[in-house]
């Protein structure tokens, strides 16, 4: 048996190495904002304690500066963009997308344009995201860091889903929970597997790879398969592989061939985590769609954007309310460690440690 010990200390200095504490590795992109969600003002952002403006500039191009105008040091990002510029409320001083500024409203004759540069991040569209790296500039270029893919998004055989996750927890809270998919128990009829077992486990320094065998009704062959989806009663389980990958700093899985999810990481700070969750169904089984013209294809797609969206809200309601409760525990008693079961959390642990020594030794 396992002596478990519940005493509760006042102490909130959490211990050295602890996982629950440990930074990011800034040496990646992080998913900031949905591309729809920057449209013609700015919107701020905040990665791991960096306040960001993110705005488009005049060929609507995203751009990313630090959410701080140098005059006063007030948020930019409460101004608007100007001729794809952005203007601070203030004074109204305009920073270009290098961070100079360009124009004073006030500026005298005889006076010149503040030499000011506000810091500058690599940013990018891609799939539906903007992607925001934080990192090392030059070890973006050596070592051609890009991007995780979700080639799903765009393709027409493919209904999306997408769900924001905004928990209160340090990160890897949330990465143990997507990893541990002994927790159906919690989420009942809107988890799409059952009875699952580890099978694999493959762990490197960019990723941790885990294989259950499981039981699951999702299948979309049919028309009426959709059905299920809604009816429990009219659910058939048969053997599935369940695939879950911690492709850092985001979580990829699949349920055998017609179901996909991601998890999108953009980490706040130590206590409170921003995530986008997107659930992919593939009507690839349906081979005679490709015969039907694509702009009714694309219809069809667009149509059932958010399709999935009670059951992708249902288990982020659940497991907020659990992450949340093992913030708040950790902080009451962060030396307190629980015995864990499952060997792909281990991992995970690894794998986030490794990555924040990475980020100390990379600079
Ligand atoms: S504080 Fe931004 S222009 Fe003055
Ligand atoms: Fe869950």
């Amino acid at each position: 048996m396992v002596a478990i010990s519940t005493s509760v200390t006042t102490s909130s200095t959490p211990t050295p190495k602890d996982v629950r504490s440990l930074g990011i590795n800034p040496n990646h992109w992080y998913a900031v904002a949905r591309s729809t969600e920057v449209v013609d003002q700015p919107r701020a952002v905040v990665l791991w304690g960096d306040a960001i403006v993110l705005f488009r500039d005049a060929a609507g191009e995203i751009q990313a500066l630090e959410d701080r105008c140098p005059h006063r040091q007030v948020k930019l990002s409460q101004g608007e963009v100007t001729e794809g510029q952005m203007e601070c409320i203030y004074h109204g001083w305009r920073f270009d997308a290098a961070g100079h500024c360009t124009h004073v409203p006030y500026l005298a004759e005889n006076q010149k344009l503040p030499s000011c540069k506000i810091k500058t991040y690599p940013v990018q569209e891609r799939d539906g995201f903007v992607w925001l790296f934080p990192g090392d500039r030059d070890r973006l270029a050596t070592d051609n860091i890009q991007p995780l893919t979700l080639p799903e998004w765009d393709h027409l055989n493919y209904i999306a889903t997408v769900s924001v996750i905004e928990v209160a927890a340090h990160y890897s809270f949330l990465i143990e929970n997507l990893m541990d998919m002994y927790h159906g128990r919690l989420h009942d009829d809107y988890q799409a597997w059952a009875e699952p077992v580890l099978a694999e486990l493959t762990a490197t320094s960019e990723r941790v790879d885990v294989l259950y065998n499981a039981q699951s009704y999702y299948r979309i062959d049919k028309i009426w398969s959709v059905s299920q989806l809604f009816f429990p009663s009219l659910r058939r389980l048969h053997p599935e592989e369940l695939r879950v990958s911690y492709a850092y700093p985001n979580w990829v899985s699949t349920l055998g061939q017609d179901f996909k999810i991601c998890c999108l990481f953009c980490p706040i700070s130590p206590t409170q985590t921003r995530a986008y969750l997107i659930h992919f169904t593939s009507l690839q089984a349906f081979h005679r769609l490709h015969k039907l013209p694509v702009a009714f294809r694309r219809w069809i797609k667009n149509s059932l954007f958010g399709a999935a969206q009670k059951m992708l809200d249902g288990l982020v309601e659940q497991d907020v309310l659990m992450l949340e409760q093992e913030q708040a525990a950790y902080r009451q008693n962060p030396d307190y460690k629980g015995p864990e079961l499952n060997r792909a959390l281990i991992s995970v642990q690894e794998l986030i440690r490794q990555q924040a020594a990475d980020s100390t030794t990379a600079t």
